[in-house]
């Protein structure tokens, strides 16, 4: 049976139908609400608004549930690898042993970048920041990989490109950085491995891949895999809707990622733990600094839009945390600080009545620090991992028979009507 909310404007009721998730969500469907009444709805930050219809990953965050494909993120992180997690969601479902092993396969067989594509990461000022980069050489993907065709298989091998190499250019970005030459991808290694090969091996001091480093990071990237419709996410599907070229609604997630709110947090992070170190601020300045409406410092790596509660992630973050420092037997001053300063905010009432909480960025940046990721190289780790849910939503919308180009209304504010003054009237 059809159910229907009823909105009365002036007297007049409008029926708007309403929309029911598989796990019991709901939503008014105002499709039609403008056409009917005259009426937009007016969301800035879109807190309230459904943008679309998704299969790929549940969210509550009330209860602090994240599962992709219907799997939680828990049994992900124990049991899955990041190629598989990769599979599972832009495929919808888990690989057969086959799949698995001609995923990668793919993998390993695209992971080269075209020579000439080296060329330009020597033009870009050293001190540029890698995020710019990755965005930039992503776009420029686009020339280099022309053929792409709307067939099921050559979307598929292009999703498979965009994850490998995507993970080659981000090693690549740092080797000319510190003035290295770039490490080529050696196929004996798995995904995770021969991004810290590619990363951290030199001519002169060998790089030897730790399993424990190389699981921490596989953990790491599933964690950051998908995540609904955040920024980044919504950035990718925005701009596919225009029916650009993937490579180009990618590049724009990876921009939209970058900033401080959203991806940037975790190298945001560990800049306000390192102040805090140098400067000897005590935490409960920083409290009292957070809780200021006057001053705009927030606490970073703290908060969600979605999460009410403690994000799933940021647990399972902070036992890796644990499990790496101990392995690396790094006794790193910033863990202290992140630990004093989380206890302190989850006692403070402030933090308690706006449930804000640890989020996925407040223990990630001091797990790359311990496996020797340099910190400007960190919302390029997250990039990494949310490669395959950009994908995934990129694939949903193009397959969608009801997928429009997203163009907002808005309620306009500035003089309604103006006469033109001549410039010496003015
Ligand atoms: N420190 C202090 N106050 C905060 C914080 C914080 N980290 N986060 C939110 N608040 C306050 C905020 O000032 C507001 O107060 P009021 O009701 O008095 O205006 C209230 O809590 C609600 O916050 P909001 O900014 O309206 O919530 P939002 O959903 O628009 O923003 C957020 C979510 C993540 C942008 C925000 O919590 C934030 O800026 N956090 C710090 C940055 C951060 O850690 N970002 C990473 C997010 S997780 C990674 C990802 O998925 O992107």
């Amino acid at each position: 049976m059809e159910e229907y909310a009823r909105l009365t404007i002036d007297g007049k009721e409008y029926k708007l139908p309403v929309i029911t998730g598989t796990a019991g969500d709901r939503a008014i469907d105002i499709r039609k609400l403008r056409q009917e009444s005259g009426f937009i709805t007016f969301d800035p930050g879109f807190g309230n608004t459904g943008s679309c219809k998704s299969a790929i990953t549940f969210m509550d965050g009330e209860k602090g549930i994240l599962r992709y494909r219907g799997i939680p993120i828990e049994q992900l992180a124990e049991h899955s690898s990041f190629v598989e997690t990769t599979f599972l969601l832009i495929r919808g479902r888990l690989p057969t042993r086959d799949e698995l092993t001609a995923t990668s396969v793919n993998l390993n067989d695209h992971s080269l970048l075209h020579e000439n594509m080296k060329m330009f990461y020597q033009n870009f000022p050293s001190r540029a920041h890698p995020m710019g980069i990755l965005s930039a050489m992503v776009n420029a993907m686009r020339s280099f990989h022309p053929g792409l065709v709307d067939s099921r298989e050559d979307l598929q091998k292009t999703f498979l490109r965009l994850v490998s190499k995507v993970r080659t250019m981000a090693a690549m970005a740092y080797k000319v950085s510190i003035g290295q030459n770039p490490v080529y991808p050696n196929p004996n290694y798995s995904y995770c491995e021969n991004f810290l090969h590619m990363m951290f091996d030199n001519p002169v001091v060998p790089y030897h891949i730790d399993k424990d480093i190389a699981e921490a990071l596989n953990v790491f990237w599933i964690l950051h895999a998908d995540h609904e419709q955040n920024c980044s996410t919504t950035a990718v599907r925005v701009v596919g809707s225009g029916k650009v070229n993937i490579y180009a609604a990618i590049s724009s997630g990876i921009a939209a990622l970058w900033g401080p709110l959203h991806g940037g947090a975790n190298q945001a992070v560990i800049h306000m733990l390192d102040e805090i170190h140098t400067t000897g601020l005590k935490i409960a300045d920083v409290i009292k600094k957070a809780k200021d409406v006057n001053d705009p410092f927030k606490l970073m790596g703290f908060g969600h839009r979605v999460y009410k509660t403690y994000d799933p992630r940021a647990k399972i973050m902070k036992q890796i945390c644990d499990k790496i420092l101990k392995k690396t037997k790094t006794n790193d001053p910033l863990l202290w600080i992140a630990m004093e300063l989380e206890k302190e905010a989850l006692a403070d009432p402030y933090f308690q009545d706006k449930n804000l909480y640890p989020n996925v960025d407040f223990y990630s940046g001091i797990v790359l620090r311990a496996m020797g990721i340099p910190t400007n190289m960190f919302t390029v780790m997250f990039a990494i991992g949310r490669l395959p849910g950009w994908i995934a939503h990129w694939q949903e919308d193009f397959s969608d028979p009801e997928m429009k180009i997203s163009r907002p209304r808005q309620v306009f504010t500035g003089e309604p009507l103006l006469q033109y003054m001549p410039i010496d009237k003015r």
